[in-house]
C-alpha cells in the first residue's frame, strides 16, 4: 500500500487508473478505523481496483463547540489495518492541502441539510459535501462506499452527485454493530463503562420501533411512543431528534410508506451518538432492518 499526502500526486495516480480504464474505488473516512470502516473497504476491495481509502478528519464538518481537536486520530493502526485488507492507496491529506489559505468555496444541498443532523449541527454537511466533493475530484472515483449509519449524508450526498452531474455512483454499505446492538463508531471510544451500557437503548429503541411494527403497527406517532419508551427509561440518555421520514424527502411521515427510516440522535454524556432503521414495504407488510 502507498501512501499518499499530497493532492497533486493523488491526481496523478487516479489519471494513470483513469488512462487504463481500471475501476477506482474510494472509501473516504476520517479515521479511527473500525469494523464499520472496514467493512466498507472489504465491500470496496471485492469491486474495485484500485482502491483508495482516504483518512481526512475534516475540520470544516465540524462546528466550532464540537470535538475537532480530540476527535481520535490513530493513523499508525489504521495504515496497517488497511494494508492488510490490500487496500492500494491511502489518501491522507494535511488540512492545509485540502484548504490551502485563501480558500472560500464551498457547496451546499438546500433543505436536505437543515433538518435532523443539520438542525443541531449548523454547517456540517456544508462541510461534508464540500470535502466529499473535493475528494470525488481529486480522485475520480468510479464507485464509492459510504455506511448507512450516516443515511442523512448519504441521502444528501446522491443529491449532489444528481444536481452537479458528478459521475461517481455511491454503494451504501449495512450498519456494522456490536454484539449488544450499538452502533459501531468513532466516537464511542469517548464512552466511560457507564455510558457505554447506557448507549445501548439508541439500538433498543430501534429494535422497540421494530417490534411494534411486527405487531402491526403503521402510524408514526405511534411508533415513536414505543421508542421513547425505551429512550425514557434510560436516565444516562438525552434524546436530541427521534423521527419517522419519507427515505427519498427525509421529510417527517404520518405512516409508514414505502421506505422510510427511523433516525434517532442522543447524548450518552458528553457524547453524541446517531442511529437508524430502515423501514421497506413488502407487500403487505414492512422490513426493518436495523
Ligand atoms: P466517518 O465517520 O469516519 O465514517 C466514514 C464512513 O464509515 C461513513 O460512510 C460512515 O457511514 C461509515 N460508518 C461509520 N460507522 C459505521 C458502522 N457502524 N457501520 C457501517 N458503516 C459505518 O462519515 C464520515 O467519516 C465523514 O463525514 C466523511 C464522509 C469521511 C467526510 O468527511
Amino acid at each position: 500500500m502507498e501512501t499518499i499526502h499530497t493532492v497533486a500526486w493523488m491526481q496523478q495516480v487516479a489519471a494513470e487508473a483513469q488512462r487504463q480504464e481500471r475501476i477506482l474505488g474510494l472509501v473516504p473516512t476520517m479515521g479511527a478505523l473500525h469494523e464499520g470502516h472496514l467493512s466498507l473497504v472489504r465491500e470496496a476491495r471485492k469491486r474495485c481496483a484500485p482502491l483508495v481509502v482516504s483518512i481526512f478528519v475534516n475540520p470544516a464538518q465540524f462546528g466550532p463547540a464540537e470535538d475537532f481537536k480530540k476527535y481520535p486520530r490513530t493513523f499508525e493502526a489504521d495504515r496497517v489495518a488497511l494494508d492488510a485488507l490490500g487496500v492500494d492507496y491511502l489518501f491522507a491529506p494535511a488540512p492545509e492541502e485540502m484548504y490551502p489559505p485563501g480558500f472560500r468555496t464551498y457547496v451546499h444541498v438546500e433543505g436536505l441539510s437543515e433538518r435532523l443532523e443539520g438542525r443541531s449541527r449548523p454547517g456540517h454537511f456544508r462541510g461534508v459535501t464540500t470535502v466529499v466533493l473535493k475528494l470525488f475530484e481529486i480522485v475520480k472515483p468510479r464507485f464509492t462506499f459510504f455506511g448507512r449509519k450516516d443515511a442523512q449524508q448519504v441521502r444528501i450526498l446522491q443529491q449532489m452527485i444528481g444536481d452537479l452531474n458528478l459521475s461517481t455512483e455511491i454503494v451504501v454499505c449495512p450498519i456494522v454493530r456490536e454484539p449488544d446492538g450499538l452502533a459501531l463508531s468513532s466516537r464511542n471510544a469517548y464512552l466511560n463503562p457507564e455510558e457505554r451500557r447506557a448507549a445501548t437503548a439508541l439500538y433498543r429503541s430501534l429494535d422497540a420501533v421494530r417490534r411494534e411494527i411486527a405487531r402491526g403497527g403503521r402510524d408514526a406517532a405511534r411508533l415513536l411512543v414505543e421508542l421513547r419508551k425505551v429512550l425514557d427509561a434510560e436516565p444516562g440518555i438525552a434524546p436530541d431528534y427521534a423521527e419517522i421520514v419519507d427515505a427519498g424527502t427525509f421529510e417527517p411521515v404520518l405512516t409508514l410508506r414505502k421506505t422510510c427510516y427511523v433516525l434517532l440522535a442522543a447524548r450518552v454524556g458528553g457524547t453524541r451518538l446517531i442511529d437508524n432503521a430502515l423501514i421497506e414495504q413488502e407487500g403487505e407488510t414492512f422490513r426493518v432492518t436495523l
